[in-house]
Parts: C-alpha cells; structure tokens; sequence
C-alpha cells in the first residue's frame, strides 16, 4: 500500500511516516515545511495523490494562537477539504484525518466549560469557543460529507496532547506542580509512538464511512486520583461513572473495538 502523510515533518507527522515505513508501507511525504509545496493549492494536492493507496491527513496549525484566527481556520480547513475532495475523486478508498480533542471544545475555551458528564464519549456535544477546534470540527464534516459523497472511509482520531520525551516532560511538569494547569486539556494525552500506531490501525481497520474516534493513553497526565480532580476542577460534570484510580476521563473503547487498538507506552 502506497500512504500520502501530509505534515510530514511535524511532531506527530515524523513519528507517523517513521512506523508505517517500519511495518513495510511504501510512503510518500508531503508538507509545506519542505519543498512540496502548500495543500491549499489544489495543483499541489492533485501532485501529492497522484498513484497513492491511502491518505494520512496530519496537516494543520495545531492550535489557535500562534497565527490569527483567519489563518488557522483557513489553513485548516482548506487544506482538509481539497485533500479529501481530491482523494474521493481520485478514487482513493481510504483515509485517516487527524483530528483533535480539542474539537470537544474544552481545551481551548475563553469560557472555563466543563464536560456534561464522564467518561466524555464522541457524542458528548460541542462546546468550542475558538478557532482550532472549530476548525477540527468542520474537518470532520467534511470527513463525513467525503466520505458519503465518494464512498471512501475517512477515519477521523481526536488525539489530546501528543508527546514524549522532553516534550511530555515539558507538558507534565506544570500539572504535576499544580493539577488545575491541565484543567481545560482534562488531563488527558497520549505518546506519540502510540499516536502513530492508531494511525497505523486506522489506516487498516475494517471499517467503512466516517467514524470518529477519540484516541487516549488509558490514563491521566496528573499525580491525582482523576475522580477528585473532577469533584475539584469540574464539580457540575454529572460522574456517570466514577473513573477508577488515574483512569482517563474519556471513553478510549471505541479505539480498542473499531480499530483493534491498544496503546503501549506510559510515563508514571
Ligand atoms: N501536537 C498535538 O499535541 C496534537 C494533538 C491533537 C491533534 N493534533 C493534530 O495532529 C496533526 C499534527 O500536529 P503536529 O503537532 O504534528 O503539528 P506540527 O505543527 O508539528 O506539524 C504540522 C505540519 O503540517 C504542515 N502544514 C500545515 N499547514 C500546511 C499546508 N497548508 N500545506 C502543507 N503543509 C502544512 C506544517 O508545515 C507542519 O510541519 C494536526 O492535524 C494537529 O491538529 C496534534
């Protein structure tokens, strides 16, 4: 199988191509940081699929306040549209659109928002206030609305916080000195090899139209049992039911059943 990864040479981009080249797929790489060229010009994304299999659309701004909001909106959602639209035309069959977390709306809010209820399931409503993960949701419309109109499946992650090494160091410190730095993220991430090999599933998976599915390390960034960060951060969240020790707060099981997926790699 022949894989486009556009964001090739991002955080996650560069774990991604590295394990797919590990597990034997032939994969092409795209991202503007090279020479490629950039994926809101549709000549470029006609070049990048031309002969591919499968598609890995990890391409963005990966949050909302490094470039004005226009930008990032823009940037995002072009790119994920002609991506999309040019691979179902193509008559490519399968692709993974790297979502995000933040499309919940929580980790981005001006508005201090809290979940409805735990565990946080991919039907938990919108509640964004910003402009990543609004982008990321109109991403996975156009997941969906690709998806029916070519019949293609487009498999949509939602990952929280990818990291490892001294960046997960980076990340944890903050919230280990003081659990409510993460209040918004909800305390959740995951290690990019473990990113990488969702991607992997994903890409594999007996799957057909548009699922999202949100993707987790099983547990939490914080050194606090994740019920009484709730009681503390979250106290309106209804508990339907109480996470267990350092349990992650959202439901990871689609992950394990559409995807066959587990992830390996721990920080505690
Ligand atoms: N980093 C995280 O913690 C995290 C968490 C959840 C989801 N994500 C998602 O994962 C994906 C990768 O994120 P990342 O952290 O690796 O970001 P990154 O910024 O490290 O990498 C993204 C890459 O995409 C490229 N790119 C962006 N716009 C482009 C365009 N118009 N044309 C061509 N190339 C373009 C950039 O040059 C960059 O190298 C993104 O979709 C992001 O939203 C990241």
């Amino acid at each position: 199988m022949k894989v486009l990864v556009t964001g090739a040479s991002g955080t996650l981009g560069t774990e991604v191509v590295a394990h797919l080249r590990s597990v034997g797929l032939d994969v092409r790489t795209h991202d503007r940081a090279g020479d490629s060229g950039d994926l809101r010009d549709r000549s470029v994304v006609a070049a990048a699929l031309d002969g591919v299999d499968a598609v890995v659309h990890a391409a963005a701004i990966p949050e909302p306040i490094s470039h004005p909001p226009h930008e990032t909106f823009g940037n995002n959602v072009e790119t994920t549209f002609h991506v999309l639209d040019q691979a179902g035309r193509a008559g490519i069959r399968r692709v993974v659109n790297v979502s995000s977390a933040s499309a919940f709306g929580f980790a981005w809010s001006s508005r201090s928002v809290s979940p409805v209820s735990v565990p946080v399931t991919d039907e938990h409503p919108y509640v964004g206030d910003d402009v990543y993960g609004l982008s990321k949701q109109v991403g996975e419309l156009i997941a969906a609305t690709a998806s029916r109109q070519w019949d293609m499946t487009v498999v949509s992650l939602r990952f929280p916080f990818i990291g490892s090494g001294e960046r997960l160091r980076r990340h944890l410190e903050p919230i280990h000195a003081d659990p409510g730095a993460d209040r918004a993220g909800l305390w959740a991430w995951l290690h990019t090899l473990d990113a990488a090999r969702a991607v992997a599933a994903a890409l594999t998976a007996d799957v057909t139209g548009a699922p999202v599915v949100t993707v987790a390390a099983p547990d939490t960034t914080a050194l606090e049992p994740t019920a009484d960060l709730l009681r503390r951060f979250h106290p309106n969240t209804k508990i339907e039911r109480e996470p267990a020790g350092f349990d992650t707060v959202f439901d990871v099981t689609r992950g394990y059943d559409l995807l066959d997926y587990h992830p390996r790699h721990g920080w505690r």
